[in-house]
């Protein structure tokens, strides 16, 4: 089986930018020496045969310099595009375009914003791909979920069966190849919706605390703590 993995760094980061004075996009500030995109593309080049990066090509192209791990392909970066799903989209093409016999069976595709993946997380969504189309991994809730409207709660939602999606989600490439050639702009927040709208079972596999993705400067305490120390300025 082959496995690729599109790692996303096409984003613009504008809920962190919003409340810190970094002046690059979240994936590039850097956590412990090395910026957080490159630590998500070293936490899943153990696992997969290549890495298709997606994002600005002089940025990415800088930040993932010297990036050459044992074993792994890193493909030349390809643009992404206004939104998660067209930036996919344009990693699935590059791979799509790759000669036969290269082309991936399997395919990851990763928030560049998520630094901290644990082994056992990338390891259980590619094992349960033996069985399903689509695999997520996820975390139950833990805390109770109320509805409200006008501030007022109009019902506490049973939180047993709710679970926080994380990445890398797998799937089987010609699926989700052909499912985002017949999408619409506004069809699906998440590759895994994609197929549960066309019907496919997507399964949850054990997804990890520690697998935080970098949306606010918050997560960059927790971040730092699991990583090692910013090497940015920060205000606020
Ligand atoms: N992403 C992308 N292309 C986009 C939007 C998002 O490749 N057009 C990537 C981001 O770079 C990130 C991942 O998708 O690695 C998850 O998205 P999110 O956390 O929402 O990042 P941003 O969209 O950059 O942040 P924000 O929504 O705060 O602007
Ligand atoms: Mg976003």
């Amino acid at each position: 089986m082959r496995v690729a993995a599109i790692l996303l760094a096409a984003g613009q980061g504008s809920r962190y930018s919003a409340q810190t004075a970094t002046p690059v996009a979240k994936q590039y500030v850097t956590l412990g020496g090395r910026p957080v995109i490159r630590h998500a593309a070293d936490a899943l080049a153990s696992h997969v045969g290549m890495i298709q990066p997606v994002g600005d090509p002089a940025l990415l192209g800088a930040a993932l310099e010297g990036f050459a791990p044992e074993g792994c392909t890193v493909l030349p970066v390809v643009p992404g595009g206004d939104t998660r799903q067209a930036s996919v989209s344009a990693g699935l093409e590059a791979l799509d375009a790759l000669p036969d016999g290269e082309r991936p069976d399997l395919v990851l595709i990763h928030d560049g914003a998520r630094p901290y993946v644990p082994a056992s997380v990338t390891q259980g969504v590619i094992a349960a791909l033996a069985q399903h189309a689509g695999v997520i991994p996820a975390v139950p809730v833990a805390d109770t979920i109320k509805r409200a409207r006008d501030g007022i709660i109009t019902d506490t939602v049973p939180r047993t069966d709710l679970f926080r999606a994380q990445t890398p989600q797998g799937f089987r490439f010609g699926v989700l190849r052909d499912l985002h050639r017949s999408a619409t702009a506004a069809d699906a927040t998440d590759d895994a919706a994609l197929l549960e709208l066309a019907g496919h079972h997507v399964a949850i596999v054990a997804g990890s605390e520690d697998n935080i993705k970098l949306t606010y400067k918050e997560d960059l305490v927790r971040l730092e703590r699991l990583i090692g120390p910013t090497l940015l300025p920060r205000t606020g």
